[in-house]
């Protein structure tokens, strides 16, 4: 980063559309007589000149008359949070901005929401985890685009460092140990020392264990949907903080081998099935508890409240993956369709991990014998039988469970390439069961 970035500079960063909108919101706090300020992470990526759209602005004075200001002057959208003084507010073109008040805030205890008061905007940015997220930019008329770095968060951007404001901070917010992870890898920063200290003491200590199961969920995933994981993950353990998803979660050479596999696993995938979607952060989850027994993956999953398809996931990751990897990539051959039954109850996801356990174990031939299932198979999901349920009836046969029976015979035959037609199938239902 150049040493000495001047205010225009900063502000041509912004998209034109961003900055007029900026500098209008800032005459209208004129006009309410207020101070208003775009504050974390948007000012601190703006100074690193990375993109990022999230426009967080804060009043000095009532945050939410001011939203109404703004929301009645572009017929916006407008969601009240009076508890926090805040607001959030939708633009008719989909825009979405939160207003905040400036507050201090008091923790009546550690790991717990706090209570908030009203304070100046030197008070609402020492409340903030990192210096270099507490920088604001204010936007009044006559101030616009004046830097406000009480704490010298510019000072840790230069030097790429991660610092807190005070002592107490990760007791305050436990979440904030793993937000500096992330802010860490993200940009390749490092923690300041006495930060790293506190952070380690805090990781010490069960603070996390009394964060919600939600906002450790949250954390984890955000974690997780970071560019490299492998490293967040490492990181995670060298901080002995793997413990907080479960005591025993066994973090063997093994699971780290299929943890550092898993970049490749969804290269390959992206590159084979550009179209499907993969919830990137559960796979890690999924890798990381890989070699967990049942137990210790169901506890993991009520403490992060995992959703049902994460949970269904997540527990799929273990065994059963294992059982299915055996059986495709062991010698004598396996029909299409016996690879169809073997993996047409898992997710995509499930599907990169079983991809990630392979190339994890380093057998080359295996592997491109598993690409080649998997690739036979995706294929072979869009395979319908011609014939259905009343085709059947009409045939003479008599409702009931054996429908079922056949048509998943017919539909097995169709993808072993045994038979092609409607009629093959016709044939095939009169010579077996008519
Ligand atoms: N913040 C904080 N402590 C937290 C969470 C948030 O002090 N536990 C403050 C920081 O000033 C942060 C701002 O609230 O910059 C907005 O939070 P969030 O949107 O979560 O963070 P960003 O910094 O915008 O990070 P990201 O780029 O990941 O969205």
């Amino acid at each position: 980063m150049k040493h000495r970035i001047t205010q225009n500079d900063l502000l041509r960063r912004l998209p034109q559309e961003r900055l007029s909108l900026l500098r209008e919101l800032g005459n209208l706090a004129d006009e309410g007589g207020v101070a208003l300020y775009l504050v974390g992470g948007v000012v601190r990526d703006l100074l690193l000149k990375r993109e990022n759209w999230d426009l967080d602005l804060t009043v000095e004075g009532d945050g939410i008359a001011f939203a109404r200001l703004v929301a009645d002057r572009y017929r916006a959208g407008l969601a009240v949070f009076e508890r926090f003084a805040t607001a959030r507010l939708e633009f008719p073109d989909g825009l979405k901005l939160d207003i905040a008040t400036t507050r201090r805030e008091s923790y009546a205890q550690p790991a717990v929401l706090p209570t908030v008061q009203p304070a100046s905007i030197e008070e609402d940015l020492y409340r903030r985890d990192f210096t270099i997220n507490a920088i604001a930019m204010q936007l009044n008329s006559g101030q616009f685009g004046r830097l406000l770095d009480v704490y010298r968060g510019r000072r840790d951007l230069r030097a790429r460092t991660i610092r807190v404001l005070h002592a107490g901070s990760f007791q305050d917010d436990p979440t904030r140990i793993f937000r500096a992870i992330r802010f860490e890898q993200r940009f390749g920063f490092r923690l300041e020392r006495t930060t790293a200290r506190l952070l380690a003491q805090a990781a010490s200590t069960n603070l996390i264990q009394q964060l919600s199961g939600p906002r450790l969920q949250n954390e984890i995933l955000l974690l997780f949907a970071e560019h490299d994981p492998v490293r967040a993950i490492a990181r995670l353990r060298q901080l002995k903080l793997l413990r907080f998803l479960h005591r025993c979660l066994c973090y063997t050479t093994k699971v780290k081998r299929v943890v550092t596999a898993v970049p490749k696993a969804f290269s390959w995938w992206a590159r084979r099935f550009p179209d499907s979607v993969i919830d990137r952060p559960i796979v890690y989850l999924m890798a990381l508890s890989s070699e967990s027994s049942a137990v210790v993956v169901a506890a993991m999953i009520r403490r992060l409240v995992l959703s049902r398809e994460q949970a269904k996931n997540v527990s799929a990751g273990g065994r059963w993956v294992d059982r299915a990897l055996k059986r495709l990539t062991n010698k004598g051959t396996v029909r299409p369709s016996q690879v169809y039954r073997l993996l047409e109850d898992f997710s995509s996801e499930v599907l990169v991990l079983l991809l990630a356990k392979q190339v994890s174990a380093q057998h080359g031939v295996r592997l491109s014998l598993l690409k080649r299932h998997l690739v036979a198979y995706v294929k072979n999901k869009a395979i319908k039988t011609a014939l259905t349920g009343r085709d059947l009836q009409a045939m003479g046969l008599r409702p009931g469970p054996q429908y079922k029976i056949i048509l998943g015979k017919l539909l097995e035959a169709r993808i072993d390439g045994m038979i092609k037609t409607e009629a093959d199938e016709r044939a095939f239902v009169q010579n077996h069961w008519v």
